[in-house]
C-alpha cells in the first residue's frame, strides 16, 4: 500500500502542509529541526491515530496556533492506495479544558471510533530513539507491542481497551476490599473478564513474538553479518504454559530452555489458566489492593548469542536489534495483510556503518513506498537517488527537488 497525498494543519511546525506522493523511495532531506522526523510522525499517527510508543500525544499540536488562534486545531489527512481501492483518513485533534487533546476520525469523510481506523493504513516507523525498545522499561515494549499488534489485530486492539477497563474496575475493587473486607463476592465477575480479554492478550502477543522471533532473527544475520543470532523471547506476567523463571541475568541457550514450542495457544485454555491463577491468588491481590500478574506487566527479552541485550547489549548490537525488529514487523504486517505497510525511516544511514547502510537499502527494496530521511544526500549511493523521489525540508515547508 502507498500513500499518496498527506495534508497537515498545525502539526507540530507544519503549519500547512499539502503534499502529493508517488509509490517507491521517497528521500526527505533537511538540515537539523526542519521537520524530518516530523513528517514521519504525522504518517505514523494516520496509521495508529496515536503517537508512538515514546512520544506524547498533547506535544503534536502546533504551539504557536494553541497560543495565537481562537479555535485551534490539528488536523492530519492521507489519501491510501491499498489493493482494496482508495481511501481516505482524517484526524482531527482539539484541545479541551482540562488541557487533554479530543480526537476526532475519519473514514471517506464518515466518523469512526480509532478501532475503525487504526489498521486501515498500515505503517512501520523507524526513529532513532527506538533503541529504547531495548534499553528502556517493560513499560516501553509493552506499548511498542500494543501499538503494532492494534495495526493488524482488530479484536487484540478490542481485547486491550476492554482489558484495560477490566482492570482499573477490578483494582478499585482490590483496594476497597483491601480497606474494607466487604464484597468479595463481586470479585468472581471481574475475575472472568479480565481472564477473558487477558487470555486474547496472552495469546496473540505470545503468537506475534513467535513470528516475530523467526523474522528477526532472519533480519539480524543479515543486518550483523557476523553470524550472531538474535533471539527474541516473551515473557508473559502469567505464564499459561507454568515454565520455570528464567534467569536472563546470564547467558541462555533458548533451544535448550524450551526445545519445542507451539506456534500458537488456545485462547480459551489460557483463559481457564489465568482464572485459576486469579482464584489462588485471591488473599495476596486483596491484601495487596491491586491485580499482581497479567499482561499489563508482561515484558519480552532480546537475546544475541543469549545473551539479553537489555542487559548486556553493545550499542551497536541494541541499535541493530531494534532495527532488525522493524523490519521483522514489516515482515509481519506483510505476512498478515497481505500488502506492504509503508515504511518510514528517520535518519537511519547516519548511524550505520556502509555495510550495514547497504543491507538496509537492499532489505528495503520490496516496500511498496519507503519515506526515508537524512540531512546529507551523499548518505545514499546515486543509482538509489536517481530512482528516489527527492523533496527538501525548510522549516516546516518541503518543495520537490528536481533530477539534474
Ligand atoms: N508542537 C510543535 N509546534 C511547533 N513546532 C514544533 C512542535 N514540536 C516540535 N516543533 C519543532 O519542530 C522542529 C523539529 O522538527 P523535527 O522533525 O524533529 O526535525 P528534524 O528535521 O531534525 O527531524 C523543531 O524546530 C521544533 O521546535
Ligand atoms: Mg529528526
Amino acid at each position: 500500500m502507498f500513500l499518496t497525498r498527506l495534508a497537515l494543519i498545525n502539526f507540530r511546525n507544519y503549519t500547512h502542509l499539502e503534499l502529493e506522493l508517488p509509490p517507491g523511495a521517497i528521500v526527505l532531506r533537511g538540515d537539523n529541526a526542519q521537520g524530518k522526523t516530523n513528517l514521519l510522525e504525522a504518517v505514523f499517527f494516520l496509521a495508529t491515530t496515536r503517537a508512538t510508543f515514546t512520544r506524547a500525544e498533547r506535544q503534536v499540536m502546533n504551539w504557536q496556533a494553541l497560543q495565537e488562534d481562537p479555535f485551534p486545531y490539528t488536523r492530519l489527512e492521507g489519501c491510501v492506495q491499498r489493493s482494496k481501492g482508495i481511501f481516505r483518513v482524517d484526524i482531527t485533534l482539539l484541545p479541551t479544558e482540562n488541557g487533554q487533546i479530543h480526537k476526532e476520525m475519519r473514514l471517506n469523510g464518515v466518523k469512526k471510533r480509532a478501532l475503525d481506523v487504526v489498521g486501515q493504513l498500515n505503517a512501520v516507523l523507524f526513529l532513532p530513539e527506538d533503541i529504547v525498545l531495548v534499553t528502556g522499561a517493560p513499560v516501553l515494549r509493552r506499548r511498542y507491542l500494543d501499538i503494532t499488534l492494534c495495526q493488524i489485530n482488530p479484536a487484540y486492539c478490542r481485547a486491550l481497551s476492554s482489558y484495560n477497563q477490566v482492570l482499573l474496575q477490578r483494582n478499585a475493587l482490590l483496594k476497597q476490599l483491601a480497606e474494607r473486607r466487604r464484597g468479595e463476592d463481586q470479585l468472581a465477575y471481574w475475575d472472568h473478564q479480565l481472564a477473558e480479554h487477558g487470555a486474547v492478550l496472552i495469546a496473540t502477543r505470545y503468537e506475534a513474538i513467535y513470528q516475530l522471533d523467526q523474522l528477526a532473527r532472519e533480519r539480524y544475520r543479515t543486518l550483523s553479518g557476523d553470524g550472531e543470532c538474535l533471539r527474541l523471547s516473551y515473557a508473559p506476567s502469567f505464564d499459561p504454559e507454568n515454565r520455570p523463571v528464567i534467569d536472563y541475568q546470564r547467558p541462555l541457550h533458548l533451544e535448550d530452555l524450551w526445545p519445542e514450542r507451539p506456534a500458537s495457544l488456545p485462547v480459551p485454555e489460557v483463559a481457564q489458566a489465568f482464572l485459576q491463577r486469579l482464584e489462588r491468588t485471591r488473599r495476596e491481590e486483596i491484601a495487596r489492593g491491586m491485580t499482581v500478574s497479567g499482561p499489563h506487566r508482561d515484558d519480552m527479552h532480546f537475546l544475541v548469542d543469549g545473551v539479553d541485550m537489555t542487559l548486556y547489549g553493545s550499542r551497536g548490537q541494541q541499535r541493530s536489534t531494534a532495527l532488525a525488529l522493524k523490519l521483522a514487523e514489516m515482515d509481519l504486517m506483510s505476512r498478515v495483510t497481505g500488502e506492504t505497510p509503508v515504511l518510514l525511516l528517520d535518519d537511519v544511514m547516519s548511524e550505520l556503518d556502509a555495510r550495514r547502510r547497504e543491507h538496509v537499502m537492499s532489505a528495503v527494496q520490496g516496500v511498496q513506498q519507503l519515506i526515508i530521511t537524512t540531512t546529507d544526500w551523499n548518505d545514499f549511493a546515486p543509482e538509489f537517488l536517481a530512482g528516489a523521489h527527492r523533496l527538501q525540508v525548510v522549516a516546516g515547508r518541503i518543495t520537490q527537488v528536481a533530477h539534474e
